[in-house]
């Protein structure tokens, strides 16, 4: 069995505002209560009537979307997913909400809002499990309150291209990093007593032909990958649910792949929860056999296979009898390890939208990261005056599109509509959170005349630049599941705008709210950048929060900002000049046929690549600045045996403010030979002078190749740095490691 890779430095983490009483006491089921929930839904089982056998497999829609469709059953709730109960044998009906970020809004057919954290990008740059944690609990606490009980969250595709327009819902291009999050969000979830899906199970890394898209790549560079990012996620977070994904892996659906979901999920990591399916992601009956248990939103497929027809099967096959046993024995498992059975949640409970924000507004802060500092920044409190630009800064922040869209009280503050047609067309909206970062810095800067400019017209913009002290530029950059990026600039004359404000004013500072890395080609000319993603229901606040410098910025970045599209795998999208997107990402191309090689990078992911290929990025994974200094020295790398590999080193505050930095550990080479990976990390938080020494261990996995069917470690020489980020590493240190081989 491996060393679970768990940080030891909590203690060093920072501490939240947690809102006192706000949530329920721990719930989170643990490897043991699933055991034991296991054998309840197994006595469960034996107590169904066959026509009750179908009844957890399948569910819809609960929305008046697909025309023809039957009205929603009466308790259920307009949300994602319902599936129904068995009241005979006190069997609660799930009733499912995205996502990940929020309880979501779905298009503004439930108008009761809910508190947005900030995007998975976001977060991920905090490179705090604590704080994933809080947040999931808090969304949970407000899944709970509206009645739902099952949480669509848990995205942890790894970022393989910037272009990706789910990125912004997805933590990292790492495995570790992501892994790590991901399940203490789950973790955080699954304490509330709701069951939380990870997902898309798995490599689905482009929107682009996402229900057709065949992902070619190789078991060991999925297993040292993608893979392990669900395997860490798992370890950690005890998701009840997995949902696989639309694409297609090695010519099989992912939620139809055998050797996904019987072989590597079910059989080598003994997950005992259930499958969902992606709502429209099911092609055919026989992926009941290979893996799937649950058929999700079942209007948007071909035919509802897991009822009838799956019943049917059932009945003349042995082999499809006990399959149909052991998928409701995993839907309930789940429901009973979620104590669902127990405590079922009722909609119309209060939220307190006050301590809840605060949640989100500790995340933003935590996960907006400082680029480019030339000095400019932090704005002092006495300035005069301060021109703001652009990015509907007067109104509100940015957020991603498509499932996930969470909307606060009253809805958007400004919802800029995009058009199309179709059920899902309300998905197409650019929606800004009610959190203005104008108010915001008029707040913090009370003696200084601060004006605003919304950047339609560079004239008006420079003019009022030119004659202010400061110019804040805010740019967007909306993304949206279903839709890729064409590429990394900034739409609709952005990177214009801000050439000509820069050439104004040499106190330009830029505030990116992205869901993507983007090209800066006016990096040069600018003061100041902060990247701010899209940062929720709080971000205004936490954006001027860190202009002023109330805030010591401690992001760094989860994922790699390439200088050009060049250097990427994959310079084209595949597929994205040949099939046209819309909201469903799935228009019917009849016979459409297109392939990704995820081969071309196998396992080296984001900064592997770039370390591989010697390309230097324009920013690179793990960089962020401070308005304070660190320095991390120190590093040690023991084999403490048969507890496993731990890194050790020390971290000190060489400046004059207080603030969080992030150590970084990577492995630099095996037996001489370059090979780049994250191992270690430790988000510390200092007082100015302080310092101190965490020890973080080191996952085995990281270490090791996917040989044949398991891990192995070859005997050597190994070698270890401390980076301040991807490409900054120190002279490494090195230890010598026997051979080793295991499972899983
Ligand atoms: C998305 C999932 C989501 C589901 C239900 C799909 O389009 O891919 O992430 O959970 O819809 O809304």
């Amino acid at each position: 069995m491996q060393a679970k890779t768990m940080l030891i430095a909590s203690s060093a983490l920072m501490g939240l505002m947690m809102p006192a009483g706000a949530m329920a006491a721990d719930q989170a089921p643990t490897a043991a209560t699933i055991a034991a929930a296991a054998a309840r839904a197994d006595a469960t089982v034996r107590a169904m009537k066959p026509e009750e056998k179908t009844v957890l497999t399948h569910g819809i829609m609960p929305l008046p979307l697909m025309p023809g469709t039957p009205p929603p059953p009466a308790d259920s709730i307009p949300g994602a997913g319902y599936i129904a109960g068995i009241a005979r044998l006190g069997v609660p009906a799930l009733k499912e909400t995205d996502a990940s970020l929020g309880v979501s809004y779905v298009m503004g057919l439930r108008k009761d809002g809910a508190t947005a954290l900030p995007s998975g990008l976001s977060l991920a740059s905090s490179w705090n499990p604590e704080l994933a944690y809080q947040g999931g609990a808090m969304i949970a606490g407000e899944t709970r309150a509206k009645g739902f009980n099952v949480l669509l969250a848990g995205g942890v595709n790894l970022t393989r291209d910037p272009r990706n327009g789910r990125t912004f819902e997805y933590l990292s291009e790492d495995p570790l990093l992501s892994g790590m999050l991901v399940g203490a969000s789950i973790r955080g979830i699954q304490s509330q007593g709701i069951i939380s899906t990870i997902k898309h199970f798995a490599l689905n890394g482009q929107e682009t032909g996402r229900k057709f898209v065949d992902i070619r790549i190789s078991e060991a560079a999925a297993r040292e990958s993608d893979l392990l990012a669900f395997q860490i996620g798992i370890e950690q977070g005890q998701p009840l649910s997995v949902m696989c994904a639309y694409n297609v892996v090695n010519g099989a659906p992912a939620c139809g792949n055998d050797w996904l979901l019987n072989k590597v999920l079910k059989k080598d990591w003994r997950w005992k929860g259930f499958v969902m399916s992606d709502w429209g992601a099911v092609p055919n009956l026989e992926t009941a056999i290979n893996g799937l248990d649950q058929q999700s939103g079942e209007s948007l497929d071909p035919a509802v296979f897991f009822a009838d027809k799956l019943a049917a099967r059932a009945a003349g096959d042995k082999a499809w009898a006990a399959r149909l046993d052991d998928m409701n024995r995993r839907v309930l498992t789940a429901i009973y390890a979620a104590g669902l059975d127990k405590s079922q949640p009722q909609p119309g409970g209060k939220i307190d939208f006050a301590a809840n924000g605060l949640v989100a507004l500790e995340a933003a802060k935590q996960g907006i990261v400082l680029l480019k500092n030339n000095g400019a920044l932090p704005l002092a409190a006495s300035a005069k005056s301060i021109a703001v630009i652009g990015g509907y800064a007067n109104s509100g922040v940015l957020s991603g599109g498509g499932s996930s869209q969470v909307n606060s009280e009253g809805g958007p503050a400004v919802a800029v509509p995009l058009g199309g047609e179709g059920p899902f067309a309300g998905f197409m909206a650019q929606h800004y959170h009610r959190s203005a970062p104008l108010a915001a810095i008029r707040k913090l800067a009370p003696q200084a005349n601060v004006t605003y400019r919304d950047g339609n017209y560079i004239a008006d913009a420079v003019e009022q630049a030119r004659k202010s002290d400061v110019a804040v530029v805010f740019v967007t950059k909306w993304s949206s599941e279903g839709l890729d990026q064409a590429d990394l600039s900034l739409p609709n004359g952005q990177d214009a705008l801000v050439a000509a404000v820069a050439a104004a004013n040499p106190r330009t500072i830029v505030v990116l709210e992205t869901g993507n890395p983007i090209a800066m080609p006016w990096l040069d000319k600018v003061a100041g950048v902060v990247q701010a993603w899209y940062p929720g229901a709080r971000g205004g606040d936490a954006i001027a929060s860190v202009l002023f410098g109330e805030t010591n910025p401690s992001g760094h970045l989860p994922i790699t900002f390439p200088a050009s599209v060049k250097q990427l795998p994959r310079p084209v999208l595949d597929g994205y000049n040949q099939y046209e997107a819309n909201f469903a990402g799935d228009p019917p191309f009849p016979g459409a046929k297109l392939s990704a090689n995820y081969d071309i990078e196998g396992s080296d992911v984001g900064y592997r690549w770039f370390a591989r290929t010697g390309a230097k990025a324009l920013f690179p994974f793990g960089f962020g600045l401070s308005y304070t200094t660190f320095a991390s020295n120190g590093l040690s790398v023991v084999d403490r045996p048969g507890k496993g590999l731990f890194a050790t080193f020390t971290v000190k505050n060489t400046g004059a403010r207080e603030g969080a930095t992030v150590g970084q550990v990577y492995l630099t080479a095996r037996n001489g030979a370059a090979k780049q990976r994250l191992v270690g990390f430790a988000r510390v938080n200092l007082a100015p002078g302080a310092s101190q020494t965490v020890t973080v261990p080191v996952d085995s996995r990281l270490l090791a190749d996917w040989v044949k069917d398991g891990w192995q470690v070859a005997a050597g020489t190994y070698s270890f740095a401390l980076g301040e980020d991807a490409e900054h590493l120190q002279t490494p240190v090195t230890v010598k490691l026997a051979a080793r081989k295991w499972k899983d």
